[in-house]
């Protein structure tokens, strides 16, 4: 799990992916790639979900996939077997922490409210979405909820964008930042590979990488 959160450290964006044909699975992992990108939240959003985190896991052994919108322990236990590496839900859920922590994956829940934390904390986690960060009161709702849990760190999604991802970062209690600006459904939909390559390499530009 340590080399887990290390990668992620070290790429600080998470690219939130809809996939709603597996076939795209492999150009968008190659279109990212060439961008900068080593890391992609396949989310469980579309029916093809599982599929597509196994070929992307199956077939970009540099890249790190994990799952996203998990939101039951049976998505979650799928999601592990297709060979997600790490697990990400809009909200905290019992069921999926408990099969997490049987598979020894690591689990980021969406926790906003200083209650939702503490279950989480109280679950031996020390990472988690803020999501969605900008509905929710951004870097200065970070900020204050930082104060009261010292250990904690956040990953912000949801409104992240090329326009305010640095200032994210920017603060030592941000782990990494997740957003899908650089892998828009359209962008997906149709098939602009070249566009989401360059927009992965803007933002890890504008991030420094
Ligand atoms: C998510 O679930 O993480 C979000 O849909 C990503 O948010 P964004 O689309 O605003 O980047």
């Amino acid at each position: 799990m340590k080399e887990v959160k290390d990668f992620i450290a070290r790429e600080k964006l998470i690219p939130v992916v809809k996939l709603d044909d597996a076939a795209d699975t492999l150009p968008l992992m190659e279109a990212l790639k060439a961008g900068g990108i080593h890391i992609a939240e396949i989310t469980f959003r579309t029916a093809c979900g599982a599929e597509a985190i196994a070929i992307a896991s199956n077939n970009c052994g540099d890249m790190l996939i994990g799952a996203g919108t998990i939101i039951s322990a049976a998505q979650a236990e799928k999601a592990i077997s297709a060979g997600a590496k790490f697990i990400v839900g809009p909200g905290y859920s019992q069921g999926v922490a408990d099969i997490c922590r049987k598979n020894g994956i690591m689990y980021l829940p969406g926790c906003v409210t200083p209650t939702e934390i503490m279950v989480a904390i109280e679950n031996g986690i020390d990472i988690i979405k803020f999501f969605p960060a900008e509905s929710f009161g951004g870097l200065n709702a970070i900020r204050a909820i930082s104060a009261a849990f010292p250990e904690l760190r956040f990953l912000p999604t949801g409104g992240i964008s090329a326009a305010n991802i640095k200032e994210y970062l920017s603060f030592n209690k941000v782990f990494a930042c997740g957003g899908s600006w650089m892998v828009k459904d359209s962008l997906i939909k149709s098939r602009d590979f070249s566009t989401i390559t360059r927009l992965s390499r803007e933002a890890k530009e504008l991030i420094g990488l």
